[in-house]
């Protein structure tokens, strides 16, 4: 099963991804990756897309780097996966790149379309799209350090952000999934477990 977890800065996804890990491992074989990420080489174009002290990278650049290392992860790690049949945990998808690439930055929708269906053969049975008001997760993103590129970018972007996957899951009910992110992550993670375990029964019946 192909889980992924979306939603913008500061979210909580990171605490929710890691208290899953460690549950469903006890009991089934797990694989927990991230995007961009997830290989040595796209761990590489991660560190470049992150990066904040470089020439401004033009928003077609960003985005053929997010699918270069998307292709790689996708044919390296999430496929061989899936077929040895182990749950994938996939911190951010190809929903971010809508959200982000569209929503944030104002791409046009159709060359990111136009990418998946070239060069990813997987979609998440299920997506988890942690939702909270953007000013409170920025708060949390700032506490945690230095910001990277993306963090560096305004309310309005985040917004926009935001709106992406509002619009995404409506177009999408029955794979994405909106969590109350201003709740507490003990309820958080017990409402994506249980949502899991339906899923993963419904599957093995
Ligand atoms: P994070 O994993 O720490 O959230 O950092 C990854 C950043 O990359 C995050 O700010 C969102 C951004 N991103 C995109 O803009 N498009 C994408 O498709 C993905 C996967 C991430």
């Amino acid at each position: 099963m192909f889980i992924s977890f979306e939603g913008t800065e500061g979210v909580g996804k990171s605490t929710l991804i890691a208290t899953l890990h460690q549950i469903l491992s006890q009991r089934y074989a797990v694989v927990l990756t991230r995007e961009p990420g997830g290989t040595p080489l796209a761990e590489k174009i991660r560190e470049i897309l992150l990066q904040p002290n470089q020439e401004k990278m033009s928003d077609s650049t960003e985005l053929l780097l997010i699918y270069a290392a998307r292709a790689q992860h996708v044919e390296q790690v999430i496929l061989p996966a899936l077929q040895q049949n182990k749950i994938v945990l996939c911190d951010r998808f190809v929903d971010a790149s809508i959200a982000y690439q569209y929503g944030g930055r104002g791409m046009d929708r159709e060359k990111i379309d136009i990418l998946t269906q070239n060069f990813v053969k997987q979609l998440p049975e299920i997506t988890f799209w942690l939702d909270a008001p953007v000013a409170l997760g920025m708060q949390r993103a700032q506490k945690r350090g230095e910001l990277d590129r993306f963090e560096q970018e305004k309310l309005e972007f985040f917004n926009g952000v935001r709106v992406a996957y509002q619009e995404l899951a409506e177009q999408e009910p029955d794979r994405i999934v909106r969590i109350d992110a201003t709740q507490r992550p003990e309820e958080i993670a017990a409402q994506a477990l249980e949502l899991i375990e339906q899923r993963l029964k419904h599957k093995n019946s």
